[in-house]
């Protein structure tokens, strides 16, 4: 790997070899989510707690102070709104010298695998891919599953991180599913767990990313179980511990439970 990846590989993935990623890119379909609605705060917020915000460069250009300390990672794909009929049909958003003008650390870009735009979404990421070798700058790969969330099982997801990572993806996002070890198995780049849906309650959050990683994931990209808990930075810097400082769940849940009002 060049010098100016492995630089960059490095920025997105700590010495202890895990990752913390904050998703703050909803808006690019969703329009204002709930507690998502003024992206550049949640980032300011919570940024002394993660490694990287995933951010649309919209956001990160009207709302992100550029003297941040936390990586950024852009997602450059989009081109349907949550209201479309086919949620899968994504183009390229962001061309590579954007990306190297933003200074990110990494782009991320949504693949659709058995969707109405696969193909095209499978050439989003090789594009992306090709322009990016150019300039030593990791993809990440988002195996999104659309409205279909009956999809996050391991046979599903095995065969898009699979794909992800024969097109050149450098690190594949996914979903914790039962029977995670065979997507890990099956994928030969590091994996990412993505986190879907507010949960019930912290304890679940905290259960299935320390299984996600017992299980091989490098870490998480996670949004809603975040910026939509009643108390952020708890849940940021419980997740932090748990991923960064080994803490077991019930322990990562006390230092929540315990975290500043
Ligand atoms: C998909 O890539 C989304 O835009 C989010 O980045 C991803 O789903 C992670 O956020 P959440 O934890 O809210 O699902």
């Amino acid at each position: 790997m060049d010098w100016g990846k492995a630089n960059r590989m490095s920025k997105v993935v700590k010495p202890d070899g895990k990752c913390f990623y904050l998703a703050i890119d909803h808006g690019y379909f969703q329009g204002p989510t709930h507690g998502l609605e003024r992206p550049g705060d949640v980032a300011s917020t919570l940024a002394e707690f993660v490694d990287a915000i995933f951010v649309s460069r919209g956001v990160l250009r009207a709302q992100v102070d550029s003297k941040i300390k936390t990586q950024v990672i852009l997602r450059v794909t989009g081109g349907e709104s949550m209201v479309s009929e086919d949620l899968s049909n994504e183009e390229l958003t962001t061309a590579v010298d954007d990306v190297v003008r933003l200074n990110a650390a990494a782009v991320g870009v949504s693949v659709y695998i058995g969707d109405k735009s696969e193909h095209q979404t499978i050439m989003n990421l090789t594009n992306m891919i090709n322009d990016c070798e150019r300039y030593g700058i990791p993809v990440m790969a988002v195996t999104a599953v659309g409205r279909e969330l009956e999809k996050r099982e391991a046979r599903y997801l095995s065969m898009a991180c699979r794909i992800c990572a024969e097109m050149g993806a450098s690190v594949v996002k996914t979903y914790y599913c039962e029977d995670f070890n065979k997507v890990i198995s099956g994928c030969p780049v590091p994996v990412v767990i993505a986190g879907g849906p507010k949960t019930e309650s912290e304890l679940e959050v905290l259960e299935f990313v320390y299984k996600g990683i017992q299980e091989g994931a490098i870490g998480v990209n996670l949004g809603r179980n975040i910026w939509q808990n009643n108390r952020p930075r708890a849940m940021a810097r419980a997740l932090q511990a748990l991923i960064h400082e080994n803490l077991a769940p019930k322990l990562a849940h006390e230092l929540y439970l315990g975290f500043e009002k």
